[in-house]
C-alpha cells in the first residue's frame, strides 16, 4: 500500500523512498547527503552562507559521487545567494531547495532554464499558489513545530489551508515528523512524501559533535521552543532550538539591540544583521565545537519523540515499514465500517 501512496513522491525524486533529508546548516554535509542518498532517501546539501568557491567544491564532490537524485539548499536571504545561485546553474545538481524567503519567478526560471527542478517552502495558500504560478516544481508545507528558522503556523492548520487546497504540484509535509506512523497519515491526507530534519541529525553517520547529539537524546518536546520578537523595529525570523544559554543570549542580544535603536546608537541595518548573524555562528559553534551552552541548538517539537541515534539504513527501513503496517491497519478499521 505503501508503494502506491509513494509513486508520485517517488517519481518525482528520482528515488527509492519520498523521504528527504531537509538541508540543515552545518548538519547536511557531504557525508550526511551520502548516507541518506546511499539508504534509498532525498538528500538535501546545505549551502548556508558558504562561500561560493567551497560550495562549489563540495557539489563537484556530490555530482561525481552521488549515485541517486539530490537537492542543493540555497537560503535566498544568505549574503552569498547570488553567487551561490549562479555556482549551483552551472552545475548538474538535479534538484535546488530554495529557502529562507521566497524566490523570485526569475530565480525558479534561471534554475529550471539550467535543467533543474525546484522546490520552496509554503508558509500559508497564497505563497502556494504565487509559487505555482512563477513555475515552482514541488512545495514543501513546513510546520512550525519544525526544527531551525520557522514560520508561524502549526502543520495542522497548513495541512487545511494548502494540502487539501492545492494539487498542481506534489507536496511534501515536513515538522514534527517523528514515525512512520505519521507518514503514512500524511500521505493519505495527499503529501506526495515527507522532510524530516531533527531525525537525520539523530542518525549514526550524522557528523554533528558527540554532544550536540546528546542534547537531543535528552531533550523533550517542550524544550524545543521557538524565540520571541519583542518589537517589530527588529524583526526577528523565528528559530526552534532546544533551551539553553544560546537562547537566552538571543533574547538579551535582541533587548540590548533595541536599546542601541532606541539611542540612535545603531542602524537598523546593523542591527538586523546582528540578529541574523547570531545563529549562524552560534548554531556552527554548538553542531562543530559541541559548545551545547552557548551555541545554537536547532531542533524541531519531534526531538522529543526521538530516544534513539540510529544506522541511516534502519532509520529509513523502519520510517517505510512502520507506514506499510499503519496502513494496513487503516485498511483493516476501514473494512470494518459498515456504511449506513
Ligand atoms: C539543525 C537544523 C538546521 C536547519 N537548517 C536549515 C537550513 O539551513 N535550511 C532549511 O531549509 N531548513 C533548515 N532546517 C529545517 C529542516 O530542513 C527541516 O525542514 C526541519 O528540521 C523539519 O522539522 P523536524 O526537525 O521536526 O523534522 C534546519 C533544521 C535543523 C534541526
Amino acid at each position: 500500500m505503501f508503494d502506491a501512496l509513494a509513486a508520485r513522491g517517488r517519481e518525482f525524486l528520482g528515488v527509492r523512498y519520498p523521504i528527504i533529508s531537509g538541508g540543515m546548516t552545518w548538519v547536511s554535509n557531504f557525508a550526511l547527503v551520502k548516507a541518506v542518498s546511499d539508504c534509498g532517501g532525498f538528500p538535501v546539501f546545505a549551502g548556508g552562507n558558504m562561500p561560493p568557491a567551497l560550495l562549489e567544491t563540495e557539489v563537484d564532490r556530490l555530482v561525481a559521487e552521488l549515485k541517486h537524485p539530490f537537492a542543493v539548499n540555497l537560503i535566498t536571504i544568505a549574503p552569498n545567494f547570488r553567487a551561490q545561485y549562479e555556482v549551483l546553474q552551472s552545475k548538474k545538481v538535479p534538484f535546488v531547495v530554495f529557502a529562507g524567503s521566497f524566490p523570485r519567478k526569475s530565480d525558479v526560471q534561471g534554475m529550471k532554464q539550467a535543467g533543474k527542478r525546484c522546490m520552496a517552502f509554503a508558509s500559508e495558500g497564497s505563497i502556494a499558489e504565487q509559487q505555482i504560478r512563477f513555475g515552482i516544481d514541488a512545495l514543501i508545507l513546513e510546520g512550525s513545530e519544525a526544527g531551525g528558522h520557522i514560520g508561524h503556523v502549526s502543520l495542522m492548520v497548513l495541512l487545511q489551508q494548502v494540502l487539501f487546497a492545492y494539487d498542481a504540484v506534489p507536496i511534501f509535509v515536513a515538522g514534527g515528523i517523528a514515525t512512520g506512523r505519521m507518514m503514512a497519515h500524511l500521505m493519505l491526507m495527499g503529501a506526495a512524501g515527507v522532510q524530516l530534519g531533527t531525525r537525520f541529525v539523530m542518525s549514526e553517520e550524522c557528523t554533528a559533535h558527540p554532544k550536540f547529539k546528546e542534547a537531543f537524546l535528552h531533550a523533550h518536546a517542550r524544550q524545543a521552543i521557538s524565540t520571541p520578537q519583542y518589537d517589530s523595529k527588529l524583526p526577528v525570523v523565528a528559530v526552534r532550538a532546544i533551551k539553553n544559554g544560546g537562547m537566552e543570549a538571543f533574547g538579551k542580544l535582541q533587548l540590548e539591540l533595541l536599546k542601541q535603536l532606541e539611542a540612535g546608537e545603531i542602524t537598523r541595518e546593523a542591527a538586523q544583521y546582528e540578529v541574523e548573524h547570531f545563529w549562524v555562528g552560534s548554531l556552527r559553534k554548538a553542531v562543530e565545537e559541541g559548545d551545547v551552552e552557548g551555541g545554537s541548538l536547532m531542533a524541531g517539537q519531534s526531538v522529543g519523540l526521538l530516544h534513539d541515534i540510529l544506522p541511516m539504513q534502519q532509520i529509513l527501513d523502519t520510517l517505510v515499514a512502520d507506514a506499510e503496517a499503519e496502513l494496513q491497519r487503516v485498511a483493516g478499521r476501514m473494512g470494518t465500517l459498515n456504511p449506513v
